[in-house]
């Protein structure tokens, strides 16, 4: 049944992807389609961890000092995905110190980034972390998520250390939320998950691990946000691997309140951020995930 589901939506998300650019808008009547089949898909949630120490793959941090360890001191593995949210409680910036970092030189590849988010910032920072000791540009961050990303050339290369403190609190809305989703399987994020309508203040995130070789589809579809505008708004960022800035980060576009729904697709790492102002709420939005035969579904 699930399966059958996932199938389903994917053909109809290789249909929307092949109509859609982001920002834009798709046509209504495969929307209709994607909310039928939706019911027979899971619901994600999302993520959170008092824990101070991360030591595997992807995880949420909300304690207010901590720090991640991953294959410190190991081999790391090539072609290799994994995500921190460092939530740190409610966090108005923080310090980050990286204490160990085995990255080899011959591994250019291979990238550990800080994204630093604000909410009410036009855009996120991304921050290479290439050497040891106190990260800059990270006081006045509401949230960071840290990407370590391996390519295909790992020889002598091992994970990384960094420790992280939160220097001040902010007036985030606490319902805030992380998501870390892995494109395998199909699902739907309802934002919110838990209220009718979603709270002033707040900044979210929502991750989705790839499976690398085959292309992840996201789709948009809004209930509502702040009226037409663009006061409360997603923001979207693909990751690409083959990229030659310092960050393999790219910035994709913004969603405001006019767009009824979207697409996305990536055949890598998908980072979405949904920032809201002071004033007026709305019922938010949805966002289905499915996997794609990358053959048939190239956007
Ligand atoms: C994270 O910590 C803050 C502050 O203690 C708390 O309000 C919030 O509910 C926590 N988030 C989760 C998802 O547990
Ligand atoms: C790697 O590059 C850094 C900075 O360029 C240099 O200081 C270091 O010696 C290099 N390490 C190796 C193993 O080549
Ligand atoms: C997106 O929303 C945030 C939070 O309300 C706001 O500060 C920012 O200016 C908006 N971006 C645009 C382009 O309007
Ligand atoms: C780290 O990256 C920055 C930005 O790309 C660069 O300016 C700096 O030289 C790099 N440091 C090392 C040790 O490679
Ligand atoms: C990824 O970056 C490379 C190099 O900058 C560029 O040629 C390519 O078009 C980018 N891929 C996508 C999907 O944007």
């Amino acid at each position: 049944m699930k399966v059958l589901a996932s199938f389903c939506l994917s053909l109809v998300l290789c249909q929307v992807g092949r109509a859609s650019v982001l920002p834009g808008q798709v046509e209504k009547q495969p929307l209709v389609d994607v909310i039928h089949y939706n019911s027979g898909l899971k619901t994600f949630s999302p993520l959170s961890s008092d824990s101070s120490l991360l030591t595997s793959c992807n995880g949420v941090l909300n304690a207010t000092s901590g720090g991640i360890a991953y294959r410190a001191f190991e081999p790391i593995a090539e072609n290799e995905r994994c995500v921190w949210t460092i939530r740190g409680g409610n966090a108005g910036g923080f310090s980050l110190n990286v204490l160990n970092l085995g990255i080899s030189n011959s591994s250019s590849n291979t990238q550990v980034i800080a994204t630093c988010l604000r909410r009410g910032e036009t855009l996120a920072n991304h921050i290479l972390l290439n050497q040891t000791g106190p990260v800059n540009g990270v006081s006045y961050c509401n949230v960071l998520v840290i990407t370590f990303a391996s390519g295909s050339e790992v020889s002598g290369s091992t994970g990384f250390v960094l420790e992280y403190s939160v220097l001040r609190s902010s007036s985030l809305s606490p319902r805030s939320q992380d998501y870390i989703i892995d494109a395998g399987t199909a699902g739907i994020i309802r934002h919110p998950n838990s209220a009718s309508r979603y709270e002033n203040y707040e900044l979210n995130t929502f991750i989705i691990l790839p499976t690398l070789g085959s292309n992840t589809n996201v789709i948009y579809f809004r209930g509502s946000l702040e009226a037409d505008y663009c006061y409360d708004n997603l923001s979207v960022y693909r990751f690409n691997a083959t990229s030659v800035a310092p960050t393999k980060w790219e910035y994709k576009g913004r969603i405001c309140g006019h767009i009824l729904s979207d697409f996305i697709s990536n055949g890598d790492l998908i980072l979405i951020t949904f920032d809201t102002d002071q004033s007026v709420v709305g019922t938010g939005f949805q966002l289905a995930i499915a996997p794609s035969d990358a053959a048939q579904c190239q956007n």
